[in-house]
């Protein structure tokens, strides 16, 4: 990596992502800047929240819901067996767009 290149807060690479046989996430592969704001446009339903909800592991708490692929933060894997989901979703928080019951 040159000097000039931002280095990435969060790769993502081959995210797939399930609500029981739905597929919504179909592969993702992208990096994400660090010290950048990025936004994530697209229609309603095309998948934006699932996709968060995979960087933070929340995704793995809906019955039926899985993913597969890598998510890295800071060069560490988010799915490694090691890490407490409990502690990256407090590095990795989301803003909900309904509130949760
Ligand atoms: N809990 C769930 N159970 C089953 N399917 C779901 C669930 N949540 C989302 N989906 C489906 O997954 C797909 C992606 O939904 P998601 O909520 O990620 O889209 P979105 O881009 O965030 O939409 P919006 O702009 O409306 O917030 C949609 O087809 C949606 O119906
Ligand atoms: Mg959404």
């Amino acid at each position: 990596m040159t000097p000039t290149e931002p280095s990435m807060k969060i790769s993502v690479s081959g995210l797939r992502a399930w609500f029981g046989t739905n597929e919504v996430l179909k592969g993702i592969d992208v990096a994400i800047p660090a010290r950048q704001v990025t936004a994530i446009i697209g229609p309603s339903g095309c998948g934006k929240s699932t996709f968060i909800r995979c960087l933070n592991r929340m995704h793995e708490l809906i019955t039926g819901a899985r993913s597969h692929g890598q998510v890295m933060l800071d060069d560490a894997d988010v799915y490694a067996s090691d890490v407490d989901p409990v502690l990256l979703r407090r590095r990795v928080g989301m803003v909900f767009q309904k509130p949760l019951r």
